[in-house]
């Protein structure tokens, strides 16, 4: 992204977490389009790819409180959500709040956690709010996830079901790194040793409550709205039918179209593009849709099938 024109607000956040990710600005417009959107975002990538640092990095440039959670087969749903503490004193219970009453939340190796535990953050995930016994109490505002899993250790996971990956905005797929990045991560993380390491710069919660609300009003023009919609319905009728077990559901037309707003309004646009569209279209939708049995042994991708899609559909 030229950075340039990003919104004013939102250039030395920019600035910042470009400095200290190398190579990783896909990521970094992904997280920030979360952001604007109030949607969650789940990372995949191997071991070592700086997604911890990316979050940690996010985190330290925004006001707001932070929680990393450390998932592990043995985690229960109320070391995330929290539980009720008897008082004996009033011989009353009092809600101790979890890790998930924070800002943003950095949940790492959510496959690691058993289905308990991923559905009930998820749970939270959606509704904003975490109910013990009889009382709801609400999450903060703003309340953003940042899920990693790790997809080469398959023994002693959960994987995710597709109902709950439905639940984010945007799934990103981290690869390795090329030569010349993978030399400046070494250079950089080296002279952070050392000592040199630039100080964030501080995003209010009320600046990013005006970015998000002005990123919303971002223009969607009624034909790229018949755009996504086309997408989103070539994935339910037509050639593809039979790759495709469930398809993309409004969830997935809602989100695709408020990243595309995001996006745009990040490019310092007050109207969305076709181009904004097609950039999002893989990480927002692919996550939705099960492939049917057949797809699957002829070693077909959901992340193909957006690509043949975007091919076929013409966005005007
Ligand atoms: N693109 C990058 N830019 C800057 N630093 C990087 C980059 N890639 C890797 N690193 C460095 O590599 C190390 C590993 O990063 P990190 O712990 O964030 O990885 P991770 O993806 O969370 O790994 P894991 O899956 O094992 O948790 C850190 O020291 C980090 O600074
Ligand atoms: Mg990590």
């Amino acid at each position: 992204m030229d950075a340039h024109t990003t919104p004013a607000g939102l250039r030395p956040l920019w600035d910042h977490l470009s400095h200290g990710l190398i190579g990783l600005e896909p990521l970094i417009e992904r997280l920030m389009i979360s952001l604007l959107s109030g949607g969650h975002v789940l990372i995949e990538g191997p071991p070592g790819l700086a997604k911890t640092r990316a979050v940690k990095w996010l985190s330290s440039a925004i006001e707001g409180s932070f929680a990393r959670i450390q998932c592990t087969p043995d985690l229960m749903p109320s070391d995330l959500t929290g539980t009720p503490v008897y008082r004996p004193g009033t011989g009353d219970f009092a809600f101790v709040k979890g890790p998930v009453f924070h800002n943003l939340v950095l949940v790492d190796e959510i496959n690691r956690a058993p289905p308990k535990v991923q559905s009930a953050l998820l749970e939270a995930m959606a509704e904003h709010q975490v109910t013990a016994g009889n009382e709801t109490h609400p999450l903060p505002d703003p309340f953003l996830v940042v899920a990693t899993q790790n997809p080469i250790e398959q023994d002693g996971t959960f994987p995710l079901p597709e109902a709950q990956l439905d639940r984010f905005l945007l799934y990103v797929v981290l690869t390795l790194p090329d030569a010349t990045a993978e030399r400046q991560i070494l250079d950089l993380v080296e002279s952070e040793s050392t000592g040199v390491r630039p100080m964030p710069p501080q995003l209010s919660l009320d600046d990013l409550a005006n970015a998000r609300q002005q990123a919303m009003r971002t223009h969607l023009a009624p034909e790229l709205r018949d755009y996504i919609v086309r997408l989103v319905m070539a994935t339910r009728e037509g050639d593809l039918r039979d790759d495709i077990a469930h398809p993309v559901s409004p969830r997935g037309t809602l989100a695709l179209a408020s990243a595309a707003k995001a996006r745009a309004f990040l490019r310092g646009r007050d109207h969305a593009l076709p181009e904004d569209v097609e950039a999002l279209a893989p990480d927002a939708l692919a996550h939705r849709m099960v492939l049917s049995w057949r797809a699957v042994a002829e070693g077909k991708t959901a992340r193909a099938l957006v690509s043949d899609i975007l091919s076929r559909v013409e966005p005007l």
